[in-house]
């Protein structure tokens, strides 16, 4: 079995960082989307993965490189423009050859793994198994309709009105039988080749297709919300390990994670929080829920479930909340202090807060 990543798209709704940074590539519990992904399909006994890289295929290939520090054969794909997710089995069809494949969506996040999934797949025999999960809102995603013994009836794209609460969560399982399907169907109104037509596609066909309810915890990295409530769920796993210096002002309170190089002066951690390597951390209260990236400063800073890109460095704000900071940002104040702020700031940029009188 074979997997494929699909890393291209745009990301536009977690602008700013994805001016600069692929989504895909973004740091949950302070290691990437894509290497959260890879560690799980390395889990499932599979080694040769193609990742569907677009505008971002640099940045992919610096962070992961050919795959074998993750014990994986990295092959990158690369996709001219967006074309919608069937596209990218189409740009993959020679790496896949005749093998079975997982297919999964490089921004959606299954911490549990997918070996339910996988399984599943294994099992049944049916030509495609669809991850799917209950939502609250199911019109921004796939949609599965079931029927007897978890047969998939009908898939529909983002429909208006549901036919079901069943989400597809970004996490198929095809045998080659897919590529006819992919070859059948034409562009959908919004001009994208879909995965779900390709999937009714072979319904239609009289294929098996069959549906996994997948239990886990699931997030698709949609908006910044989606980043920082993954990045506290992963969070909850965390265990203390200190490897820096912390002084003897300094407090340390639940699980916390402290990187080679680092040191805590006069500062308070209330974790679950995770910190990377040559972080240096003063009269500062940071957590929980919060993640500071390697070689970060962080001086006169209070910051609570937010995430803190490498090399970023925020001086005198005692009061951030809910925030991104971009890699290398640096975010500073005169005195302002008292509430909640909110920043989402890209890599490099540079904020000054000034407070009104
Ligand atoms: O998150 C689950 C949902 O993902 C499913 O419920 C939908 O059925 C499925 O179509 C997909 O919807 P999204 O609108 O969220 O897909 P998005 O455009 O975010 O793309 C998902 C991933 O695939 C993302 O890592 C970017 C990548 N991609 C996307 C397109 C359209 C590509 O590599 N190439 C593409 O052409």
């Amino acid at each position: 079995m074979k997997a494929l990543v699909l890393a291209g798209g745009t990301g536009t709704r977690l602008r700013p960082f994805s001016h600069t940074m692929p989504k895909q590539l973004i740091p949950v519990a302070n290691k990437p989307v894509l290497v959260h992904i890879l560690e799980d399909i390395r889990a499932q006994g599979i080694s040769e993965v193609g990742i569907v890289v677009g505008g971002h295929a640099a940045d992919m290939a610096e962070t992961l490189g050919d795959g074998s520090a993750l014990g994986l054969r990295i092959t990158y794909l690369h996709q001219d423009a967006p074309r919608g997710l069937a596209h990218c089995v189409v740009v993959a069809r020679d790496f896949l050859g005749d093998a079975d494949f997982v297919m999964y969506l490089g921004d959606n996040m299954l911490p549990q793994g997918i070996a339910p999934v996988v399984d599943d797949f294994r099992a049944g025999g049916a030509p495609a198994q669809l991850a799917v999960q209950s939502v609250a809102d199911p019109r921004a995603f796939g949609v599965a309709e079931l029927g007897e013994g978890r047969r998939v009836r009908r898939v529909v794209e983002k429909p208006v009105r549901p036919v079901s609460d069943l989400a597809l969560i970004g996490v198929y399982v095809f045998s080659p039988q897919v590529h006819d399907a992919v070859a059948a169907i034409t562009p959908s109104a919004r001009g994208e080749l879909e995965i779900t037509d390709a999937v009714q596609w072979l319904i239609t066909q009289g294929h098996e297709v069959r549906a996994s309810c997948y239990e886990g915890y699931w997030r698709d990295m949609g908006t910044v919300d989606d980043v920082l409530e993954c990045n506290r769920e992963l969070l909850r796993s965390l265990t203390t390990s200190v490897q820096g210096r912390v002084d003897g002002a300094s407090l340390l309170v639940g699980p916390v994670e402290i990187g080679e190089g680092s040191s805590v002066t006069n500062s308070r951690i209330t974790g679950p929080v995770s910190i990377g390597r040559g972080v240096v951390i003063k009269d500062s209260c940071v957590g929980p829920d919060t993640t500071v990236g390697d070689h970060c400063t962080l001086s006169g800073a209070g910051v609570s479930y937010s995430i803190v890109l490498e090399a970023a460095s925020i001086s005198d704000v005692e009061d951030l909340h809910g925030s991104v900071i971009g890699r290398a940002a640096q975010i500073a104040s005169a005195g302002v202090s008292g509430r909640h702020h909110r920043l989402m700031v890209g890599d490099h940029a540079s904020v000054h807060m000034l407070t009104s009188r």
